[in-house]
C-alpha cells in the first residue's frame, strides 16, 4: 500500500544519499597502496635532504640541529626557556637538579599584528615578556642561560646561530628571513639593556620534545609535533648527514617534514578541498604535508567538504548557510570533541548550536562522519611519514628488528580521541620490524631547550 511506498522512497533516496556522501568523500580515504606510495616517497625525499648535491631542491630539508647526544640525566641548573611557534607562546624557568626537573612558567600573548608586523617589534614583545616574567619570578639579578625553542626552519651552523629559512604557520614578521635569529633575541636584549639572559641554544620544537623524552627514557631518539603544525625529528647517522662534516656518532636531523611535497611529489593526492584551503593560506603552495595534518588546517579541509555538501544538498537541507563561510571556525577543539566515543548526536548537534548551525541528527552524523574522514587521513599520512623514519633508522643500523620511542607533543595528537590510536596502528601496519613506543612529552619544548642549554653551557665552561 501506500505506507510501503512511502518506506521505499525514503530508503531509495537515502541509498541516494550515501552514494553522493561516498563520492564526495572517496578523494579523502586513502588505500593500503597509497600509503606505501607515501612511504617511499617520503623515504626518498630524506635521501635527497641527507645528500649534499641535491639538498637544495628536496621538499624535506632534513636540518642538521648541532645536537648529538640524547640526554644522560647528568644535566644540571637553572634556566630559562622561550617557546615561540606554537599554540602559545611562554616563558619558562627550568631547574634542572640530580632529584629530577621543575619548572615554573608564564604564557604571553602574541597578538596577530605583532606575528605580521615587523622583526624588530616582535623581538622586542619577547623581551617584554621575559623581562615581565623574570620581574615576576624574582629572577632579575639572575644572569641565566636561556634555551630558546623557536618552532620553525633554520639553517644552524651551530647550537646558538640559526638562520630563519622561511615562516611557517601565520607567521611573516618581516626582516627575518635570512637572519640569525639568535642574534635578533640579542639585539633586541640589548636595546632594552637587559643583562639577565644568555642566549646559549636554539632548538626547534621537535628537538625539545625528543631532549625532554629522552630525559626519562633513554630509547627516545625521535621528536613528533602534532599541533598547530606538524614535523618530526631523530637521530641520524653522522656517515648519512652529507650536509656536515664528520662521520663519527650521530646528530639529531630536523626534517621539517611539512614541507614534504611543495616539489609536486604528492600532488596526486591533493582533493579540491586541499587546493582551496592550501590557496586561503600566507603561504599558497608550501607545508603542504603540513596543510593536510595539523590543528591549524583541518577545520579549514572540514569546513570546505561542509560547503560542498551544502551546494550538492545533502547538509542542511541544501539551504544556505552563510555560517559556514567564515573562515577558522572550526578549532581543533571542535574536532576533537565531535568524534569523542560515545558522544549521542543530540550533544552533537548541541555543539553544533552553538557555533550557530543549525543542524538535525542527520547533519550531526554526517558532520562527524567528514570530521572521522579528515582526522583518519591525517593520522594515516603521518604513519606514513613515521614509517619511513623507524625504517630508515632500523636500516641504517642494520639491525632485524628496532625498538625505539618516540616523544611527542602537539594539541591535536594530545586533545584528538583518535589520532595517536589511528597512527600507531597505521604505524605497525606499515612498519612491522619497528617496535615504536610513544611517549607524550609533558612541557616538552621548555624542558627540552633547558636540557641542551645545559649540555651547552657546560661545554662552553668546560673551554673557558
Ligand atoms: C612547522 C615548523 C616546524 C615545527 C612544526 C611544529 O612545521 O616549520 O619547524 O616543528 O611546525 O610546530
Amino acid at each position: 500500500g501506500r505506507g510501503a511506498a512511502m518506506v521505499t522512497a525514503v530508503a531509495l533516496r537515502l541509498a541516494a544519499q550515501r552514494r553522493a556522501v561516498d563520492e564526495v568523500l572517496a578523494p579523502l580515504r586513502l588505500s593500503r597502496d597509497d600509503l606505501e606510495k607515501v612511504q617511499a616517497l617520503m623515504r626518498q625525499e630524506m635521501d635527497r635532504g641527507l645528500c649534499k648535491e641535491t639538498n637544495a631542491t628536496a621538499s624535506v630539508r632534513m636540518l642538521p640541529t648541532y645536537v648529538s647526544h640524547t640526554p644522560d640525566g647528568t644535566e644540571q641548573g637553572d634556566f630559562l626557556a622561550l617557546d615561540l611557534g606554537g599554540t602559545n607562546f611562554r616563558v619558562l624557568v627550568v631547574r634542572v637538579a640530580e632529584e629530577g626537573i621543575s619548572m615554573a612558567s608564564e604564557i604571553y600573548v602574541i597578538p596577530a599584528a605583532i606575528m605580521q608586523g615587523t622583526g624588530e617589534e616582535l623581538f622586542d614583545h619577547i623581551l617584554d615578556c621575559i623581562i615581565d616574567f623574570q620581574m615576576k619570578q624574582k629572577l632579575v639579578t639572575h644572569m641565566l642561560p636561556l634555551g630558546f625553542t623557536f618552532s620553525f626552519p633554520c639553517k644552524q651552523v651551530g647550537l646558538d646561530k640559526a638562520l630563519l629559512l622561511t615562516w611557517t604557520k601565520g607567521f611573516s614578521a618581516s626582516g627575518c628571513v635570512g637572519e640569525d635569529i639568535v642574534q635578533l633575541l640579542r639585539d633586541a636584549a640589548q636595546r632594552k639593556r637587559h643583562l639577565g639572559m644568555q642566549v646559549v641554544a636554539l632548538v626547534n620544537d621537535t628537538v625539545g620534545t625528543m631532549m625532554a623524552c629522552g630525559y626519562d627514557d633513554p630509547r627516545c631518539e625521535i621528536g613528533l609535533i602534532v599541533g598547530t603544525g606538524t614535523n618530526a625529528c631523530y637521530m641520524e647517522e653522522m656517515r648519512n648527514v652529507g650536509t656536515v662534516e664528520g662521520d663519527e656518532g650521530r646528530m639529531c636531523i630536523n626534517m621539517e617534514w611539512g614541507a614534504f611535497g611543495d616539489n609536486g611529489c604528492l600532488d596526486h593526492l591533493f582533493t579540491h578541498f586541499d587546493k582551496v584551503v592550501d590557496e586561503s593560506t600566507i603561504n599558497p603552495g608550501k607545508q603542504r604535508f603540513e596543510k593536510l595534518i595539523s590543528g591549524m588546517y583541518l577545520g579549514e579541509i572540514v569546513r570546505q567538504i561542509l560547503m560542498v555538501m551544502v551546494e550538492k544538498q545533502l547538509l542542511f537541507q541544501g539551504k544556505p548557510c552563510p555560517k559556514l563561510q567564515t573562515k577558522d571556525i572550526f578549532k581543533t577543539k571542535f574536532l576533537s570533541t565531535i568524534e569523542l566515543n560515545g558522544l549521542a548526536l543530540g550533544q552533537i548537534r548541541a555543539i553544533l548550536n552553538e557555533l550557530e548551525l543549525d543542524a538535525t541528527f542527520e547533519d550531526s552524523a554526517l558532520m562527524r562522519e567528514v570530521c572521522q574522514t579528515v582526522s583518519l587521513r591525517a593520522a594515516q599520512l603521518c604513519a606514513a611519514g613515521l614509517a619511513a623514519v623507524v625504517e630508515k633508522m632500523r636500516e641504517s643500523r642494520g639491525l632485524d628488528q628496532l625498538s625505539v620511542t618516540v616523544g611527542v607533543d602537539g594539541t591535536l595528537y594530545k586533545l584528538h580521541p583518535c589520532f595517536s590510536s589511528n597512527l600507531q596502528k597505521t604505524l605497525k601496519d606499515l612498519a612491522p620490524k619497528c617496535n615504536v613506543t610513544f611517549l607524550l612529552s609533558e612541557d616538552g619544548s621548555g624542558k627540552g631547550a633547558a636540557l641542551v642549554a645545559a649540555v651547552a653551557s657546560r661545554a662552553a665552561n668546560a673551554m673557558e
